[in-house]
């Protein structure tokens, strides 16, 4: 029996329904998300109106977990019972994964009548489909090599943007004089892993593609990783003591309430500040990790359909919804990530926005655009879990630097 499926059959959860829709409509689909935050469900709600509009039954399934790890525990237990949900929320590895076990449903149709193949980016195709069929509709392209700062702290702290790890950091210690708290984080490992993500390739693409993506020992033992546990280390030193187990999003209000000047995170954080009434420039900053300018860590959220009786009509209808171009604006600008295809105007986003898709675009055509390890684009599951562990036990202070490096080998070594 495989890895996976033995994890697939060890679930035992059951995860009951939140909210029903009218009964009036004839066709439905059961959506399950971990969209649960403001930002995240006032987005997931455009998608809602506008399958209702067209007589299609939402039936929502949240699990609350940031990236999805509660939510893929959630659902393996649900296809254990032979209950799938007919449309989940997925990511990366996690989709190839559920392609490999045969259990998904095929868009081919959809995709083609629509011409899915000419404008969802290849980077995205590769999850998208699986033996050259369609098996996920892309909501989405977030990237995970943000900081977003509190302008107001950013000017108490001389107004200037830092460009490079020797500026953040000096900026972090002016941050500290000035009695705020400097790094807004949340103690959870995928949140760990999130920096880590923008850390590893602040030490250079190179160093992040072989590290990240092809698992060389060499480079995951060397100095340089070393040099990135160090970071991290520093990074530790500016977060408040109440930082354990706590949620993104309440990070994310830390900076947005003047608590602490900045949070290294992925653009899901942009939808709070714009659910708070933040405006991009006048209340908050974005700018790319340090040293990563240019380059673009991604991941794209997915709408993958299980192969379920009777559901095939209200998954067309839905995987049709969610590449509509107007959509795509609507969802996006709302949740902070970009379109997930490559012919949809800038125009109605903001400056982080426009940003954000200039900067995927360049990623891609420069060969800077590497799939984020911390949000299951880079390596399989079981691998991303092992480099968490290494990640948050150093950051929490178990293992020195040289200690972690030496882990990650092995931790990589046995996952694989
Ligand atoms: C990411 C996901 C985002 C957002 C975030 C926090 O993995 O791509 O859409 O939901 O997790 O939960």
């Amino acid at each position: 029996m495989s890895l996976l499926k033995c994890s697939i059959l060890s679930t035992a959860m059951v995860v009951i329904p939140l909210i029903s829709a009218p009964a009036m409509a004839d066709e439905n689909v059961e959506v399950m998300h971990w969209w649960t935050a403001g930002g995240e469900a006032a987005a997931l709600n455009v998608l809602k109106e506008n399958l209702e509009k067209q007589g299609v039954n939402w039936k929502d399934m949240p699990v609350a977990g940031g990236s999805g790890v509660s939510a893929m525990t959630a659902l393996r237990a649900r296809v254990t019972a032979g209950n799938p949900p007919t449309a989940v929320q997925m990511m990366g590895f996690n989709i190839k994964d559920w392609s490999a076990q045969d259990v998904l449903g095929n868009l081919n149709d959809v995709a083609e009548a629509e011409g899915w193949d000419n404008v969802v980016p290849p980077a995205l195709q590769e999850f998208s489909k699986h033996d050259g069929n369609w098996i996920a509709a892309p909501v989405n392209v977030h990237s995970t090599n943000w900081v977003w700062i509190s302008k107001k702290a950013l000017d108490d702290a001389g107004g200037k943007a830092p460009t490079t790890w020797d500026e953040l950091i000096a900026m972090l210690d002016t941050m500290k004089a000035n009695g705020i708290t400097p790094l807004a984080h949340g103690g959870q490992a995928w949140q760990d892993g999130t920096i880590f993500d923008s850390v590893v390739l602040s030490l250079g693409d190179d160093f992040y593609k072989d590290t990240m993506i092809d698992l060389k020992p060499e480079a995951l033992g060397g100095d340089k990783m070393v040099e990135a546990f160090d970071r991290m280390a520093k990074l530790r030193s500016y977060v408040d003591d109440n930082f354990s187990g706590r949620d993104w999003n309440l990070a994310t209000a830390m900076v947005i309430n003047g608590e602490a000047g900045m949070q290294i995170m992925g653009d899901w954080a942009k939808g709070e500040f714009l659910q708070s009434k933040k405006v991009p420039g006048e209340d908050f900053v974005c700018i790319r990790f340090p040293s990563t300018q240019g380059a673009v860590t991604f991941n794209s959220d997915q709408f993958v359909m299980f192969d379920v009786k009777d559901g095939l009509a209200a998954q067309k209808k839905m995987a049709s919804a969610v590449m509509d171009p107007n959509f795509q604006i609507a969802f996006n600008t709302v949740k902070g990530s970009v379109p997930a295809r490559t012919d949809v105007s800038d125009e109605k986003f903001d400056d982080c926005g426009k940003k954000g898709m200039a900067d995927l675009a360049d990623a891609g055509k420069t060969g800077r655009l590497f799939g984020s390890m911390a949000h299951g684009h880079a390596v399989p599951d079981g691998i991303k879990s092992a480099i968490f562990d290494v990640v948050t036990a150093h950051f929490n202070g178990e293992f020195d630097s040289k200690t972690a490096a030496a882990e990650l080998v092995d931790a990589v070594e046995s996952a694989k």
